[in-house]
């Protein structure tokens, strides 16, 4: 038998072996020998350290099967927040991007790294002295998830960099995904085992990645593309980005092969084009590609705005689009009654994901699309928005179809459904004596930007409704204990606790109680100018309609609906139920004289603030005379951003709409 010393340099040997074999098949693609070589230093490598248990270390590939089981994952705080990017959805976007770069810079050409943006998720890893010591998600950028155990799991992520140079503490990012291969692969798996289906690879992949239990990370098909460092330490990089990924390369880390520089908007562009015309030929799925300056001093000085650098875009494919057949047309009742046509598809995979249904929205769409049952249609999904039916393939029309018409009665509840000239919605007339309206509306009066209800889900509105339990929303506020406890998945404690939200919701501004019950057209912004003007809900319910179309923003087809709510006595019977209860806010201060200073200024916040909360900063707006809204156009004056923006303060910046942060938002209020 071999020496102990023999086999520790035989260990060693065996681990640089594997670490090139792994290097020249997943970096370079160009494997040195056979699978069967490989597996046979590996099974070598297995019983050395079997008969040495001393001298496995965790960089040793055997280690990549999976340790121990977690409770919980831990917290990562990123030394460098992991950005994300601002986005284009056509030429004119990325040639505005470039163009704003360029005046920034004061320069006349920008090379840019192009680059697939992967639809997978974004991870951080650590290599201190070379070696792998922790992996996190992106999670909100500020902080993710340590899944150090997972990231070892996976083949082409080296769990010790090659070569001699690289800085003593080396975090490098990048996309983990799962090819459509290894999707196939996963689904057919969990088919045999009895598993779920994951409904797309980039699902499957955030799944897999976040197992708690890493020996089933081990057995997910993940691999990983490097497209940028985050905390460098103790050596220099490239002075740029092209070069700084050839550099990780040659430490191992593998890049996307499809990374090219190009000069300006037209170079970017001519990658796209070339990129979408290989889309569907690429091993993996992408949805769209990432532009990136390259000159690393450029990137610094143009630096990040809220959540996005500002030397880096995605540019988007277009939504995507598929063919299937349109087997039914069955009609959904909304809040307000409004009759809905929805198709009921073949199944179809669609913009990532299997679509059912789609919406044909009213029936004059229906008509003007000549959408029939029993057609096959064009489905698309774009981004997050629901599915819709674009339009007919008449090449494929069957002898036979069937024309869809607007039911004359509410299929929930039989009442009359009426059309009024000059809309597009047909209604059910039923009000809340349709069950379909009376969810609804518990919904809506429930969710977060209204009363706030947490716990009170849309299942649980079914259940409750169900069981008879709501005849009105006032009812919500008589439940008791013990009504709640019997209900499928609710026991004494979540019954309890839905119990204290349902109190806790009673004290709440009179703005939000007016916006929860779900007049029709009045939003949050209208609600709160009702607030402001009225100061109190009596007046508001005696107003005439010449009153209130006093109110700022509230023309005569709002007064009129606001009227109407008000003259129905089963409305005005369930207010007063809900104040007998004990709904109650503080008194609105009404100063109708004083000066305006923002009137006609409109405001967007996003993130958050650390000197007031959002809803604070949209009084205080409101007081001047602003007007606040929840999205950004290109009519928004003004978007205020806080810590962790959202996606609007990228969208302003797209739109080249003034962006404040806290300091200058505090001075504009303070010079009013
Ligand atoms: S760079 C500072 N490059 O897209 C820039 N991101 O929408 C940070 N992604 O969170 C990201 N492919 O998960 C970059 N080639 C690529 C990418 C990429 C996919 C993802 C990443 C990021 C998200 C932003």
């Amino acid at each position: 038998m071999a020496s102990r010393d023999q086999d520790s340099r035989r260990i060693v040997a065996l681990r640089e072996a594997l670490a090139h074999h792994n290097y020249c098949y997943y970096v370079l693609d160009a494997p040195e020998v056979p699978d069967a070589e490989y597996d046979r230093l590996f099974h070598e490598l297995q019983l050395l350290e079997e008969r040495h248990p001393a001298l496995v270390t965790p960089d040793s590939p055997t280690q990549r099967v999976g340790a121990e089981p977690l409770k919980a994952f831990g917290e990562v705080v990123h030394g460098i927040p992991m950005l994300s990017l601002a986005n284009a959805f056509d030429e004119g976007g990325v040639k505005d991007f470039h163009r704003r770069a360029c005046e920034r810079l004061g320069v006349e050409h920008i090379d840019y790294s192009c680059e697939t943006k992967l639809d997978g998720l974004a991870v951080s890893l650590l290599y201190e002295d070379g070696v792998l010591v922790r992996g996190a998600t992106r999670g909100d950028g500020r902080s993710g998830e340590d899944v150090t155990q997972n990231v070892r799991t996976i083949d082409s992520i080296p769990l010790r960099l090659l070569g001699k140079d690289m800085p003593r503490v080396l975090e490098v990012r990048g996309e983990v995904f799962i090819s459509h291969d290894g999707f196939a692969r996963l689904n057919q798996a969990q088919l045999t085992e009895g598993g779920k289906q994951f409904a797309n690879p980039r699902n499957a992949a955030a799944g897999s990645l976040r197992q708690l239990d890493p020996r089933i990370t081990a057995t997910r098909p993940l691999e990983i593309y490097i497209y940028g460092v985050g905390v460098v330490e103790g050596n220099d990089l490239p002075d740029t980005y092209s070069a700084m990924l050839e550099r990780l390369r040659g430490w191992g880390l593998r890049t996307s092969p499809e990374t090219r520089v190009a000069r300006d908007a037209e170079g970017c562009l001519a990658y796209y084009r070339d990129i979408m015309a290989r889309r569907d030929k690429l091993p993996y799925e992408i949805d769209g590609v990432v532009y990136k300056v390259n000159r690393l001093d450029q990137q610094d000085a143009l630096g990040a705005v809220s959540r996005a650098p500002r030397w880096a875009l995605a540019h988007k494919f277009p939504a995507q689009e598929e063919m299937t057949l349109l087997k039914g047309i069955e009609v959904q009742v909304g809040r307000t009654g409004a009759l809905t046509p929805v198709a009921r598809l073949q199944p179809v995979f669609v913009g990532g994901v299997t679509v059912t249904n789609a919406t044909l929205h009213n029936q004059d769409e229906v008509e003007r699309k000549d959408v029939r049952i029993g057609d096959t249609v064009i489905v698309r999904r774009a981004g997050d928005v629901i599915p819709e039916v674009v339009s007919v393939v008449m090449s494929k029309r069957p002898n036979r179809t069937r024309r869809f018409k607007m039911p004359e009665r509410c299929p929930v509840c039989d009442s009359k459904v009426e059309r009024p000239e000059g809309e597009s919605a047909a209604r059910c007339t039923g009000g809340l004596y349709c069950a379909a309206q009376r969810r609804e509306a518990i919904k809506h009066f429930a969710s977060r930007r209204a009363m706030d209800i947490e716990g009170l889900g849309d299942k649980l509105v079914d259940q409750l409704d169900e069981q008879g339990m709501l005849t009105d929303l006032s009812d919500l506020y008589r439940l008791k204990v013990n009504d709640i406890a019997g209900l499928e998945r609710m026991g004494e404690k979540s019954a309890q606790n839905l119990i204290d939200a349902l109190k806790k919701s009673q004290t709440t501004t009179l703005a939000r109680f007016l916006y929860a019950l779900g007049i029709r057209d009045v939003g949050e912004t209208t609600a709160q100018s009702l607030a402001n003007y009225f100061g109190n809900l009596e007046t508001l319910m005696q107003a005439k309609e010449e009153a209130l179309q006093e109110v700022p923003d509230v023309g005569p087809v709002v007064a009129g609906n606001v009227y109407t709510f008000f003259r129905e006595s089963h409305n005005r019977q369930v207010i007063r139920k809900l104040i007998k209860y004990g709904m109650s806010w503080p008194e609105v201060v009404v100063d109708r004289d004083k000066p305006q200073p923002l009137s006609g200024k409109t405001f967007v916040l996003t993130g958050t603030l650390g000197t007031m909360t959002r809803d604070e900063a949209k009084a205080k707006l409101q007081a001047l005379g602003a007007k606040v809204t929840g999205s950004v156009s290109a009519k928004t004056s003004y978007v205020v951003v806080g810590e962790d923006p959202g996606s609007k303060a990228t969208k302003a910046e797209q739109l080249g709409v003034k962006i404040l942060d806290e300091k200058a938002f505090l001075k504009l209020l303070s010079k009013k």
